[in-house]
C-alpha cells in the first residue's frame, strides 16, 4: 500500500437511485419525497425552460423549507456556471432554502476552479446566515473539457460528494453520434475475423466505457462516489438494466432515475447481490476467529482471506445494513 491513505471524503450514504424532479413540477414533489428513490434531485437546470427558472427556484426554495422528505437525502441541480443564473441559484439556497439542503450538484463542470468559486460562494453565505450543517457537492463530468481535468475537479474541494457522468451533454460536446441518451449505436461495431464458412459477425461496442472507467477511476482515487447519469429510453427497462449492471460492476454506487420507473430497477441492481454478501459476512467472520488465535490471515473454502479482503467485505455488509435499515424504516 502507498503511504498515500486514501480516505472516502464522501458521506456514507445510500445513492443507488436519484430521481431527478424539474423544480417547475411542483405537483411531483411529495410524490418523490415519498417514493422508493435513495435520493431526489430538484433540477433548475437543462428540464426547466428558460422562461420557467425564477418560479422553479422559489418553487424549490418553499418545498425544501415545506415537504417532508424523510429520510431521503435530497439535491438540487443549478445551472451552469455560464449562464447568470448560477450565483443566483447557489445564494437562494444557501440563503433561504434551510437546513434540509444535503448538496447542491454543479453541471458541466469544466476545471477545478468552477469547484473553487462555488465553494466559496457557499462558504461565505453559508457563514452570513449562520447554516449549520455542511452543504455538499456533486458534480456532473459531461464535458470533453471535465473529462479531460478530471482529476484536478475531483480534488479541488472538501465539500465534494460524488462525481456522475452525463451522456447526453458529453456526446454533444465531443461531437459523438449517439441515438439515445446513455445507450448504444448499431454502427459502433467491431467485425470477427471469418469463419470456417466465410461469415463473420458483428459485436457492438460500449460508447461509454472510456468516460465511465475513467469517472470512476478518478472518484474512487479522492474518496467520491461515483453515480452513473441517464437513461433516456424509459421505454426499455433491459437497456437500462444492462447498462446499469456494468456500472455497477465497474464500481459505480448508483444511477440517475429520469422516470419513476428506473427507481426499482436501479435500487435492485446497485444493491450488492446476495451470493457477495454471504460471502462478505462470511470472510468478516473467519477474519474475526483468526484474530482471536492471533493470525493475520485465514481461509474460507479454500481461499487465502487477508487485510484487502476485509476492507472490501466491511464495504458490502455496511452497505447492506443500510439498505435493511431503509426496508424497516
Ligand atoms: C445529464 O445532464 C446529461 O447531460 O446527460
Ligand atoms: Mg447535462
Amino acid at each position: 500500500m502507498s503511504f498515500t491513505a486514501i480516505e472516502r471524503q464522501a458521506p456514507v450514504r445510500l445513492y443507488r437511485s436519484k430521481l431527478f424532479v424539474p423544480g417547475s413540477q411542483t405537483k411531483f414533489f411529495e410524490k418523490a419525497a415519498a417514493g422508493p428513490a435513495d435520493v431526489v434531485c430538484l433540477d433548475l437546470e437543462d428540464a426547466v425552460a428558460p422562461n420557467d427558472k425564477e418560479v422553479a427556484r422559489k418553487n424549490i426554495v418553499a418545498a425544501l423549507n415545506d415537504v417532508n422528505w424523510g429520510n431521503k437525502t435530497v439535491t438540487v441541480r443549478v445551472n451552469g456556471l455560464d449562464t447568470p443564473l448560477c450565483y443566483q441559484d447557489v445564494l437562494a439556497l444557501v440563503e433561504k432554502g434551510g437546513e434540509r439542503l444535503d448538496a447542491i450538484m454543479i453541471p458541466k463542470v469544466g476545471r477545478g476552479a468552477d469547484i473553487y468559486a462555488i465553494d466559496m460562494l457557499i462558504t461565505q453565505a453559508s457563514a452570513a446566515v449562520g447554516r449549520k450543517k455542511k452543504i455538499g457537492l456533486e458534480v456532473i463530468i459531461e464535458s470533453v473539457l471535465g473529462l479531460t481535468n478530471i482529476d484536478e475537479i475531483a480534488g479541488s474541494s472538501k465539500r465534494l460528494e460524488s462525481l456522475h457522468f452525463g451522456a447526453a451533454d458529453y456526446a454533444a460536446s465531443q461531437g459523438m453520434r449517439t441515438t439515445n441518451i446513455g445507450g448504444g449505436n448499431a454502427d459502433y461495431v467491431m467485425l470477427t475475423d471469418k469463419d470456417e464458412k466465410g461469415e463473420r459477425v458483428r459485436h457492438w461496442n460500449d460508447l461509454w466505457h472510456f468516460p465511465l472507467f475513467r469517472m470512476v477511476q478518478a472518484a474512487r482515487t479522492h474518496g467520491l462516489m461515483a453515480i452513473d447519469g441517464p437513461f433516456g429510453d424509459y421505454g426499455d427497462p433491459d437497456g437500462f438494466r444492462v447498462q446499469a449492471n456494468r456500472t455497477a460492476i465497474l464500481g459505480c454506487e448508483g444511477k440517475w432515475a429520469i422516470h419513476p420507473s428506473q427507481i426499482a430497477l436501479a435500487n435492485e441492481i446497485y444493491t450488492p447481490p446476495a451470493k457477495e454478501v454471504e460471502r462478505a459476512e462470511a470472510i468478516l467472520a473467519a477474519m474475526d476467529e483468526a484474530h482471536k488465535t492471533g493470525s493475520g490471515a485465514a481461509a474460507l473454502k479454500g481461499v487465502l482471506i487477508d487485510a484487502a479482503s476485509i476492507r472490501q467485505a466491511q464495504n458490502i455488509v455496511k452497505q447492506m445494513q443500510m439498505i435493511r435499515e431503509k426496508a424497516t424504516s
